[in-house]
């Protein structure tokens, strides 16, 4: 059987996402169902980026389900001095059974994923960030039940988080809402995928600057860094561009009065979200961090076991 890479989540049908996600949630529930699972595994994590959540979850993962992890940083492997993605994924191929990797261009990953014949996984690129939307979607389910007709505003930056919570959340059938600045929106091309999505689903994408259209009434509030890892340069000038794009208490009090609110973290206090709204009740933020595990878990037993 051919091998599968999960590089989005539009990798995955409408029904390998619905098992993969009760499939997460069993393995919370009952972390001892794999504790062999990936028996004599090894999988390289690859970090071009830095990382807390991601490279720990993994790491915590593997080898709570009996595998190897070995983690690896861009510079210091020969990555980091020129050597192609395409070679570093046929060699390691020969010593490894996966390969989960974090970098900027997402043409990378596909270079990686095109040479290896390991399973390639995406760790975050500057594209998308599908490993991030499978825990969120868990955490909605565990908070909301069913998402389909639910309504998920993200407020900020239309980055790679915002990319791949487009695709989970049309793909389940919720109305997904981007508020971002002039100039700032999501791809084009992600929107009218995720519209096509959602065409089959009952769900939809709208896609404003207004910031009051997209949280009024909404079930989820979401927010992510206005600068991302390899936008360093910018981030002054997008203090000022971002200015107002906040999960915050305006926003809280236009929402359903049940609503949820989740960052991917980490997060700027009195930037994106504010203090009262990520520390508030009604925050999720803690449990979508350990969902990262959980999720993963599920994920390298489905590319794996
Ligand atoms: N949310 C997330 O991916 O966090 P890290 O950058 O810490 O891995
Ligand atoms: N958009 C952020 C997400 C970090 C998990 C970044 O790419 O830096």
């Amino acid at each position: 059987m051919a091998k599968r890479d999960f590089l989005s989540i539009d990798d995955l049908s409408i029904e390998e996402l619905g098992e993969l996600l009760d499939r997460a949630a069993a393995i919370k529930d009952k972390p001892e169902a794999v504790v062999d699972a990936l028996k004599g595994k090894q999988v390289a994590l690859i970090f071009e980026k830095p990382s807390t959540r991601t490279r720990v979850s993994f790491e915590v993962a593997v080898t709570s389900m009996g595998g190897h992890p070995l983690i690896l940083r861009g510079d210091e492997l020969q990555i980091g001095r020129g050597e192609t993605v395409a070679d570093t994924g046929t060699v390691l191929s020969r010593f490894v059974d996966c390969i989960v990797i974090r970098t900027f261009g997402h043409d990378r990953l596909k270079e990686l994923a095109a040479a290896a014949t390991v399973p390639v996984v995406n760790a975050l690129s500057d594209f998308s960030h599908p490993c991030q939307a499978l825990a969120d979607m868990q955490t909605i389910i565990e908070q909301k039940k069913d998402p389909a007709g639910l309504s998920l505003a993200y407020v900020g930056d239309g980055n790679n988080v915002a990319h791949s919570l487009m695709f989970v959340g049309t793909k389940l059938g919720m109305h997904v809402r981007i508020a971002a600045p002039e100039g700032h929106a999501p791809e084009a091309g992600v929107t009218q995928r995720c519209a096509e999505i959602g065409a089959e689903t009952g769900g939809s994408v709208t896609v404003t600057n207004v910031v009051a259209e997209a949280v009024t009434g909404a079930d989820v509030l979401y927010t992510d860094v206005w600068a991302s890892m390899g936008q360093e340069a910018e981030a002054e000038h997008r203090q000022n561009v971002f200015k107002g794009y906040s999960v915050d208490r305006s926003a809280l009090d236009l929402a359903d009065g049940d609503a949820i609110v989740m960052h991917c973290l980490p997060a700027h206090r009195g930037e994106e979200i504010s203090a009262d709204a990520i520390d508030g009740p009604q925050s999720v933020v803690w449990d979508q961090a350990e969902n990262r595990m959980h999720a993963q878990k599920a994920l390298l037993e489905w590319l794996l076991a």
